[in-house]
């Protein structure tokens, strides 16, 4: 009898103590790596945010376990995701109602992290010093999102590396020099966004080999030289927006025959030429051609697929009349010819019945309504 209780009190205490050594084996090896840990902490020594507390929850052994902003793969326990974004819904920014502010730089041991497959520092506002080089060398980064910094200094010269980059985001920055060679090596990329940087120099000629891409926003930077024509080979790309750079030379007609391009911007440049007659009756909807110093006639090649929610052609050199075909277009919603050298009557018609006189202001003799009759 005694000695049966004694056993079965013994079998209870081993197995409690077998399942105790196991809850805690699992829990270890659930842990993320002393080296990821390790990499995180001197990322966070690089960087001062006073306001929310963000880090506050970066302690204890486990970094995959509940360190905010920070995933792991379920399977490796090694850091994936480093998601830090400065406006937020999350409860941390409601609380202290307001958004995030960080300064500080961002230290290259993030690229310790060999396993990181996204690396989000967006809107911070007040990180600078520049994107580490190494970056380039995380051979599982798919999304790279550093929007809304004051980084400064260069792309990584050989960003190129990232085989399964599918989003590159530095808009609204302070990053300056060329677009790397490289870039265009980036075969996965689907998501391209320079906007509101000080990038100069010109588009690589190949751009075309992005053959993944769907948007692609150069805008706002100092790029000079002219439009690749190789972009018509990118059957992916919805949205082209090079405006407010330093392009120039013609409009590749090829461009207006692309098969799901919708919005085409390329106003504030130092663009010439004509109006490739394929860009109306394309399938584009959003049509920024203003202040340029594009000249000759609008197309007579409106039809049923000319569909523009917006067509802004102000402030060009453009002569003649607006042509007549124009009123066969299914929709314009906003039009803009104002500032050019047209002349004649402005045709009638649906498309034109809801538009103002400072669409057509400041040619040279258009009349008819809304302007003065003719
Ligand atoms: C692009 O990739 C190819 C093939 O991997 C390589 O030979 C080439 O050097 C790369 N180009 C640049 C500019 O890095
Ligand atoms: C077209 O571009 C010009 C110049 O950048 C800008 O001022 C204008 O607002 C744009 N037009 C529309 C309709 O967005």
């Amino acid at each position: 009898m005694a000695t049966t209780t004694t056993t079965t009190t013994f079998l209870y205490a081993l197995s409690a103590v077998v399942v105790i050594t196991l809850v805690s084996l699992t829990s270890v090896s659930n842990a993320c790596p002393p080296s990821d840990r390790a990499a995180l902490l001197a990322f966070r020594a690089a960087l001062q945010e006073p306001y929310l507390g963000i880090f506050d929850s970066w302690k204890g052994y486990d970094c995959c376990h509940k360190w905010y902003g920070v995933s792991c793969d379920q399977e490796s326990h090694r850091v994936a995701d480093i998601n830090l974004r400065g406006e937020s819904e999350d409860p941390i920014f409601r609380k202290a109602r307001r958004t995030g502010y960080m300064t500080g730089s961002i230290s290259p041991a993030v690229c310790q992290l060999e396993r990181l497959s996204s690396f989000t520092i967006a809107d911070w506002k007040g990180i600078s010093g520049p994107i580490p080089p190494c970056i380039a060398s995380l051979p599982y980064l798919r999304i790279l999102d550093l929007i809304g910094n004051k980084l400064t200094g260069e792309l990584p010269a050989d960003i190129g590396r990232l085989s399964r980059l599918t989003v590159l985001n530095v808009a609204d920055n302070q990053l300056s020099g060329t677009i790397p060679r490289s870039l265009t090596n980036l075969s996965s990329l689907m998501h391209l966004d320079i906007r509101g940087n000080r990038i100069s120099g010109t588009i690589p000629r190949n751009f075309g080999k992005l053959r993944m891409l769907s948007r692609a926003l150069l805008s706002k930077n100092e790029l000079n030289g002219l439009i690749p024509e190789s972009i018509s080979y990118i059957y992916r790309l919805s949205d082209l927006d090079l405006s407010l750079n330093r392009l120039s030379g013609p409009i590749p007609a090829s461009l207006g025959k692309m098969a799901v391009l919708a919005t085409l911007n390329l106003d504030g440049n130092q663009i010439a030429g004509q109006i490739p007659p394929t860009l109306i009756s394309s399938g584009i909807s959003i049509l920024n051609l203003s202040r340029n110093f594009i000249e000759g006639y609008i197309p007579d090649s409106f039809g049923p697929r000319s569909y523009f929610t917006v067509m802004d052609l102000s402030y060009n050199k453009l002569k003649g009349r607006i042509p007549k075909s124009i009123s066969s277009a299914t929709y314009i919603g906003h039009l803009d010819v104002s500032h050019n050298h047209l002349c004649g009557p402005i045709p009638a018609g649906s498309p034109f019945d809801h538009l103002e006189a400072s669409s057509f202001e400041s040619n040279d003799c258009l009349c008819g309504k809304p302007l003065r009759p003719c």
